[in-house]
């Protein structure tokens, strides 16, 4: 096997990465006292190589939403394996449209078509690429301290810190970018009619889950009407019921031309991310076929492990179990928050998504070092360091959440007790 071999020990791992894969990442990580190399994982587990047992409550943005190694996924795929491969993707087959019509059956209302890639930068560019398309227009709006991705057009309409190093961001004014929650700064970047596309996080996770203000989403959909703009919903991180409905947007009372959605689509176990949009968004789909297109992007094992994954996640089950962490992680948190108000300052929620206040400089890197002591995996937020995202499972029990709260106490009363020294 791979992980009980020596030459997969910590120690080596840890060099190599050092050497080879990414010293700089490597390092950051180790400054800030965190040194995992992920080993043995299960369900909402996983084990650093040195053996240390951590919960996940990052789950990679949701990746592992339904688990590491979900059993139904992982049959799913080895059935997949008896028969299909990534596939041609010069063709259309079987478990494409399979895939295609279940998620435009299952979005917001006005869907046609879904396009297939392999991570969610790409389905971003993907998005991009449509409604510039489709509107003849170049200009992308976005929020102040969004994430979109790493890859061409989605790095464009993200933050600068990742782009201008790349010769990636000034210079180009095809990309504007607006405070959230701001309805007249947005109708000034939308009001001279130019704009293709606004690109919005429903919850930017980047950014420490802010919540969008009620009826800001819609007032932002109305004003892409009014402009003749299109609304992308990226959904990421906020799809796939983690907010207790399957897209995030749904909340607010708003049907996007575009939906994003990736991660928890692979079932944390193949890759697959999808771009699902309206007749009018995605019109070079019926016009220019050749449009967008990638080799691994729809690889008919990622399209059938997708459709493992929405069947799981609109299980009635699931949805209630969501429903039940909701409320019973809502109550923990609030208990906790009232033993430490003064550290533990606030938090914001929707469904299992939260992001944790620690209303001190950087208190979400000490919340987050402490987590890590008391063996919770939980990040901070890049774009505003006080806070730590806190991303349960769709599938975690009452016994996990009992277990993660008792631990999440003692690691606030750490964190907290390092800062004020007593
Ligand atoms: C909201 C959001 N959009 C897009 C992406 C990009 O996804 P990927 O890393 O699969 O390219 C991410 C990744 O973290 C994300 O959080």
């Amino acid at each position: 096997m791979f992980l009980d071999n020596e030459e997969y020990s910590k120690e080596k791992s840890l060099e190599r990465c050092l050497t080879y894969w990414n010293p700089s990442r490597t390092k950051a990580w180790r400054q800030m006292g965190i040194d995992i190399m992920i080993g043995k994982r299960d369900g909402y587990y996983f084990w650093d190589l040195d053996g240390k047992k951590y919960m996940n409550l990052h789950l990679n943005g949701g990746t592992f939403n339904l688990g590491h190694r979900n059993p139904e996924i992982i049959r799913t795929l080895k059935e997949a394996m008896e028969e299909f491969d990534i596939g041609n993707h010069h063709f259309g087959s079987a478990a494409r449209g399979y895939l295609a019509e279940k998620l435009v059956k299952t979005a917001t209302p006005g869907m046609q078509y879904a396009v297939f890639s392999s991570c969610g930068g790409e389905a971003v560019d993907v998005a991009i690429k449509s409604v510039r398309y489709a509107t003849k227009r170049r200009k992308i709006v976005s929020l102040v301290k969004c994430y979109h991705g790493h890859t061409g057009l989605a790095l464009g309409a993200g933050d600068d810190v990742f782009k201008e190093k790349f010769f990636s961001g000034p210079g180009d004014d095809s990309y504007i970018q607006v405070p959230m929650n701001d309805p007249s700064a947005m109708e000034d970047a939308l009001k001279h009619e130019d704009v293709a596309g606004v690109i919005i996080e429903t919850i930017p996770a980047t950014y420490g889950f802010p919540l969008p203000e009620p009826g800001y989403l819609k007032k932002v959909q109305d004003l892409c009407k009014t402009y003749g703009s299109l609304y992308i919903a990226d959904e990421v991180q906020t799809g796939l019921m983690r907010t207790g409905k399957l897209w995030g947007i749904s909340h607010e009372g708003v049907a996007p031309d575009v939906i994003v959605t990736a991660k928890g689509l692979s079932g944390g176990i193949y890759p697959i991310a999808a771009t699902i949009m309206t007749k009018q968004a995605g019109s070079w789909v019926e016009e220019f076929g050749r449009g967008h297109t990638g080799t691994f992007g729809g690889s008919e094992l990622g399209c059938v492990v997708g459709g493992k994954v929405m069947d799981i996640v609109t299980r009635p089950s699931t949805v209630d179990n969501v429903h039940f962490l909701a409320d019973y992680l809502k109550q923990g948190l609030d208990r906790v928050q009232a033993l430490y108000p003064d550290f533990f300052t606030s938090y914001t929620q929707r469904g299992i998504i939260f992001g944790l206040r620690f209303g001190v400089p950087e208190g979400g890197i000490k919340a987050m070092k402490a987590m890590c002591d008391h063996g919770i995996w939980a990040i901070y937020a890049r774009f505003d360091p006080e806070v730590v995202q806190f991303k349960p499972g769709l599938l975690c029990t009452r016994e996990y959440c009992d277990k993660l709260l008792e631990k999440f106490e003692m690691s606030v009363a750490q964190a907290r007790r390092e800062y004020f020294g007593v």
